[in-house]
């Protein structure tokens, strides 16, 4: 039996650590879609062409390397504007949605496009300043040379581009309940996503 979470939000809101935490509590798989636009992205600072990119994309190629740069960021942020780059990943991240015993897919776009009919969707959120801080910390406790105010603005370009592109622009769905978490402990995000999937799940998954 399938069963769909969608957790949607800007960059560094949350999402990673609660869909991990998300789908570790519940035994469900986890899907981390950004990792889909970062791995063309890295293709094209490579020098490839992006369409081209999406499409012959490989699940290995998740797996490989550290995508979680601030360059590859933004490099993920540029593909993901391309209508044909986002339509290339469709059918992975909907087979991924659909398999059996419970899948946490998490993006910007995935209860809006990817999965309008998932079962639970969060649209998960904080300012951009404790959004950034977040970052920060991540890049800097790897070792990147970066500054709070680069990081700061990296975020705020990001948000722009995938809030205002034309092509599953990011949103809450209509039905998403939107979590802010500027203020709350990972625990407590976790624990209230965890409350709202408890509500939404049949017995039997
Ligand atoms: O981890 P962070 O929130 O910073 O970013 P990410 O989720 O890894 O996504 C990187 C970029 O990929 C985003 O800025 C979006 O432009 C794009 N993306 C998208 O367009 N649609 C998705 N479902 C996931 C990511």
């Amino acid at each position: 039996m399938s069963f769909t979470v969608a957790i949607d939000g800007p960059a560094a809101a949350g999402k990673g650590t609660i869909s991990k935490g998300v789908a570790a509590h519940f035994g469900f798989a986890h899907l981390d879609t950004g990792l889909l636009y970062r791995a063309v992205g890295r293709r094209t600072l490579q020098g490839d062409e992006p369409v081209a990119a999406a499409r012959a994309l490989t699940a290995e190629e998740l797996e490989q390397g550290d995508l979680r740069t601030a360059e590859i960021a933004q490099a993920a942020s540029k593909v993901a504007v391309i209508p044909d780059v986002r339509a290339a990943l469709v059918d992975f991240q909907r087979a991924f949605a659909r398999r059996a015993g419970g899948a946490v897919l998490d993006g910007r776009d995935i209860g809006t496009v990817i999965c309008p009919e998932a079962e639970v969707k969060l649209f998960v959120t904080a300012s951009a300043e404790v959004r950034a801080e977040r970052r920060f910390l991540e890049l800097s406790a790897k070792g990147a040379d970066v500054t709070r105010e680069q990081v700061l603005a990296d975020v705020r370009e990001r948000d722009a581009r995938d809030s205002e592109r034309s092509t599953a622009p990011m949103k809450p769905a209509d039905d998403a309940v939107l979590l802010d978490t500027s203020d709350l402990s990972i625990q407590d995000a976790l624990s209230h996503a965890i409350g709202q999937i408890e509500k939404a799940k049949p017995a039997t998954l």
